[in-house]
This record gives C-alpha cells, structure tokens and sequence, in this order.
C-alpha cells in the first residue's frame, strides 16, 4: 500500500489516502496538490526506427516528469504501425523497454493507415486505440487519398473504430508549396500550410463521419476555421472530438525570429487570433482535449534549412506546467485542465478507470531548461520560460515514480 498523507485536491480539501501497490510506503503531500494520472493522447515515442530521437526509456521518463501515466503513441514509425505484425512487434519492444526503464507506463496504439494494409484492420481492432489517418504529408508516409480516406472511414465504421485525423490537405499544401517554393524562410511553413489547408481537410473528415457514421477525433486543431467546422458538427449531434496542443496554445507565428527551424511544426504555429479562438474554445467546450504532440527531433536535424528541417516539437513534459502557470494567471481553472487532459479524454477513449496519481509542487517556480528534461532531444521550445506546478512524483499501475 502506498499511503499519501496530506495531499490538496483542487477544490481545496486536504486529504489522506491509500493507494494499492506492493510497495508499503509513505509520502508526505505536505503542500502538494493531488491530480490524477493525466492521459495524453497524442506522442510520437519513435519506435521502431526512429530511437535516436526518442525511446520508451527516455519517453516515459519525460511522460512520468509531465504528470502523465496513459500516452497514445502514433504509427508513424520506420517502418510505419500499418500491419498486424508490426503492431505486436511494436508492443513487444514498448514493453521490454518500459520492463527495463522500471515504469509501469499505461498506453494505447494507434494503426496507421496506408493504401496496401486497409485488410490487415480488423487483425487488429481490439488492440489498437482508433486508427490515424494523415491527410496531409508530415513527418512519415502515411498520406491517403479521397478514395483511400473513404476506404478507411468504411472499414473503421464495421469495425467501431475511432478515426483520429491529421487533417491539412494535401492538394492545397501541395499547390502553396508551388507558390512559397523560391522561398528558405521557416515561416512561410505557416502560409503554405494555411488556415485554409487545415478547414478543407477538417470539412471533408466531418462529411466523412458524418456519411459513415464514424467517431472522429480530430488531432491538433490550430485555427478559428476549423474550430467553426467543428462547433457545427457538435451542434448537429455528430460524434467529432476536438484536440489542441501546448504549442498552438502558448506559441505562435512570431517565434520563428527567435527559434527558427525549431519553431517548425505541423500543423504550423498561427496568428494571434487564431491563438485566442483555441482559448475561447476551450472555455467554450469545443475543445475536447489536449495532446502534447511529442514529437521530438534532435537539435542539429531541426538546424537544417527549410526543406530539410524535421516537423514537430517535443511537449509532454511542460505540458501540464504551461497550464497550471496559465491558471494561476487565471486564463483556465484546474477544473478545466482536468476536463481536457483526464476526464474528458477519458471519456471519449473509453478507457477504464485506474488509481493513478501526480503529485504537483504548485509552488516553486522553475524555468524551462531543455538540456534538464527527460525526452532525448533535450530541448524545448519554452526554453526561458518560468513556470509554476511541476509534478513532483506519480504513483503508476501501483508503483511510486519520482518526476
Ligand atoms: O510536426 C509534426 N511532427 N506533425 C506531425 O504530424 C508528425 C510529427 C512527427 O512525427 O514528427
Ligand atoms: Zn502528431
């Protein structure tokens, strides 16, 4: 039994309690507050193939240290997560190298989506979490056409299974690629992937979800068009879910003068405006979720010039300390942090119930310093960043994790 003495939920109480584990020990909570084990539903931990950026060493190292014990990780691997056997290799791995790190991290798979593996879904449908589908090109192979995406979409719909969808089209991408194509600077990633790119796809997977009668999640949503999209889709009772990200939340368009191909991330970082219609959103309840993204590539790959500079950013670790500095601000309540990054996801994933807890220092205040996290890249593009509510040690599937 693991006994935690005088741990503060959010609303204020003080409380003791007893988790179950083969452990016999005791923490002092003294000041610390109490959250459950957060879920986050959107990592890229890079096995098989990809492990000089990241592993489940180092992943769920910097999961533990972010306040999560439940990732969904993406299968956009070398090679990619679109056949049975690869998803049960790919388990096996995770779970030797989870055994070898000592943590009992909880995750789910998603299946990827290619136009040669449609057959091998329902191998697997009890064992996978949904199935990705990307829209648009992005770090991987795994683009599926209209015809493709109407394929997946019937099948997901015999099968039950969710659909989560990297929505930017391809066709538009690909024609502003054309225009920007003279252009070296990292920021016209975000004029070539525009708004627009990102609403085409959004509408498109709704009209699918709609016509199938499939549960659509749709992954990082950057935009006020897309968010547009979605509210209407909620209002007429569909089954479509709502996904944001740390960076499109606390960053945007303006930091590629100080982080330049770091700043490089799909869907890419927008406006202000689009920024404060993701916060509306979430006050509003259009926004479901918050997945970190986690998408780590190494400093010198993301140094490369435009063209040759990876997409995406490392996340789960200052995930949770971005939201809780954000509600001391009072920009969101606790209450609400928790619907996005536990109950909700929760909720619209079906999991079960666990007695997984972070304890968070919601005191000290400590700054972001990348070479100081877990994840293997060993940066961050919050670096500087003071930050206040670093989790302080979990207990996971019964077993006690210092962050
Ligand atoms: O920026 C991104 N990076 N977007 C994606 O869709 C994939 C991810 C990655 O795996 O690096
Ligand atoms: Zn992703």
């Amino acid at each position: 039994m693991i006994n935690i003495k005088q741990a503060k939920t959010i609303d204020g109480k003080v409380m003791d309690l007893a988790v179950h584990s083969e452990q016999e020990m005791t923490i002092d909570a003294t000041g610390l507050m109490l959250f459950p084990g957060l879920i986050d539903p959107h990592v890229h931990f890079r096995v098989p193939g990809l492990e000089h950026k990241e592993d489940w060493c180092t992943g769920a190292r910097a999961a533990i240290a972010g306040g999560y014990t439940t990732v969904f990780d993406m299968p956009n691997t070398i090679p990619p997560a679109v056949t049975a056997e690869r998803l049960y290799q790919k388990k096996q791995r995770i779970d030797a190298e989870l055994k070898s790190a000592g943590i009992p991290l909880r995750y789910e798979l998603y299946f990827g989506t290619d136009h040669r593996h449609f057959s091998e879904i329902h191998q697997v449908k009890n064992d996978v979490i949904g199935i990705k589908i990307f829209m648009g090109e992005s770090t991987g192979n795994l683009v599926l056409d209209d015809e493709g995406m109407h394929a997946a979409f019937a099948i997901a719909a015999t099968q039950n299974l969710l659909v989560a969808v990297h929505a930017e089209d391809a066709t538009r991408i690909a024609e502003r690629a054309l225009q920007y194509k003279a252009s070296t600077n990292y920021c016209d990633h975000s004029n070539i992937r525009d708004p627009e790119a990102a609403a085409l796809a959004v509408q498109k997977a709704i009209a699918l979800a709609r016509w199938y009668g499939v549960r659509l999640y749709i992954l990082h949503v950057s935009t006020s068009n897309e968010l547009a999209l979605i509210k209407e889709a909620k209002e007429e009772g569909l089954p479509v879910y709502a996904e944001t990200t740390p960076h499109h939340l606390f960053l945007d368009e303006t930091v590629y003068d100080v982080l330049h191909g770091r700043a490089l991330v799909n869907p890419p970082l927008r406006g202000k405006h689009h920024q404060q219609a993701l916060w509306q959103a979430i006050f509003d309840g259009v926004i479901d979720t918050i997945g970190s993204d986690h998408a780590p590539h190494l400093p010198h790959e993301k140094e490369k010039p435009y063209g040759g500079c990876p997409c995406g950013m490392p996340g789960i670790e200052t995930t949770l300390p971005l939201l809780l500095t954000a509600a001391r601000e009072e920009r969101l309540s606790l209450e609400k942090i928790l619907y996005l990054t536990y109950h909700r996801p929760r909720e619209i994933f079906q999991l079960p119930k666990n007695d997984d807890i972070v304890l968070v220092d919601m005191q000290t205040p400590r700054t972001v310093i990348g070479a100081s996290l877990k994840t293997k890249c060993a940066w961050s593009p919050f670096e500087g960043r003071v930050l206040t509510g670093w989790p302080k040690c979990v207990v996971v599937n019964g077993q006690y994790v210092s962050c």
